[in-house]
């Protein structure tokens, strides 16, 4: 298997690293414009764009601390660098930060960065806490890498011309673009039903979203598209009644222990 660079400076609960090769895979050949209607870290449109497999790619996302995260990277992207290679990673200087109000958007994007890369598990929703110990005993900044992260912003940067941000809602998006010939769909929703293993409320602000909604405009739509979720009953029969494929994938999750997670696409994806 390739190795998968890490391209977004964002950890991401629920994020996708573990499914680029099937993104690969199923983007081969490329593609006029990817969308990605749940954006979080945006793994996948930053994926897409930097190794040539999509054209453009257009992002969207309702949670207002990521939407500026993505609004200060693409269009003030050297004034965050600059703010990320000269921060003091202190836990007086992260508290600060996180009891500012931000004035501007590269102030709000950047207590986005910071806030994600110093809570613990990247979780920026209410009442998530700071990392105590961090990675080896590290303290707040265990996670804060300056460096890589402002290689990773400069990327960003020199392909800003081909991302496209919007802050609001993923579904009204997914509802237009299914119907746009050329577009292909990478969709992963919070998901919060009961069973599911991805606690959708405690890690994300927004997480109620109508999957039976998502799943009828796929349905209705003409564009290609990639559906990922956890393993549940309700998904499986909402999979089903559209007639879609569905493969489970094995991953494993922070603790290591084995889950399955379901990709649906509407034809045959894996062999
Ligand atoms: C499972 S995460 C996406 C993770 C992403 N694929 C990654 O690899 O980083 C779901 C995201 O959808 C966002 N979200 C929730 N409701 C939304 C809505 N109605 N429209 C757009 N985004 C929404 C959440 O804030 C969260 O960032």
């Amino acid at each position: 298997m390739a190795a998968v660079p890490q391209r977004s400076p964002l950890r991401y609960p629920g994020g996708k690293t573990w499914l680029v090769p099937h993104i690969r895979e199923w983007l081969r050949g490329g593609c006029r414009l990817l969308a990605e209607p749940f954006a979080g870290g945006a793994i996948v449109s930053l994926t897409a764009v930097m190794d040539g497999l999509a054209e453009r790619a257009v992002m969207v996302e309702i949670d207002r601390d990521v939407a500026a995260f993505w609004r200060a990277a693409l269009d003030h992207g050297d004034e965050l660098i600059e703010r990320l290679l000269a921060f003091d990673v202190s836990r007086e200087n992260v508290e600060r930060i996180e009891r500012t109000p931000p004035a501007t958007v590269v102030d709000h994007g950047f207590r986005t960065l910071v806030l994600n890369r110093t809570r613990r598990g990247g979780v920026l929703a209410p009442g998530a806490s700071l990392t105590k110990h961090g990675e080896n005993g590290n303290g707040v900044g265990s996670r804060w890498y300056p460096d890589t992260l402002a290689t990773r912003l400069r990327e960003i940067v020199a392909h800003r011309d081909r991302l496209a941000f919007f802050e609001g809602d993923g579904v009204g998006m997914l509802e237009a673009l299914a119907q746009q010939p050329g577009a292909r769909l990478f969709v992963d929703p919070p998901y919060t039903a009961a069973g599911g293993k991805r606690a959708g409320s405690r890690l994300y602000a927004h997480s109620e979203v109508s999957h039976r909604r998502i799943f009828e405009a796929l349905a209705g739509g003409t564009a290609d598209f990639l559906l990922t979720y956890d393993h549940s009953d309700e998904v499986l029969a909402l999979a089903r009644e559209h007639d879609f494929n569905v493969a489970a994938v094995e991953m494993k999750n922070g603790h290591h222990a084995r889950i399955d997670e379901l990709v649906i696409t509407r034809g045959r994806l894996f062999n």
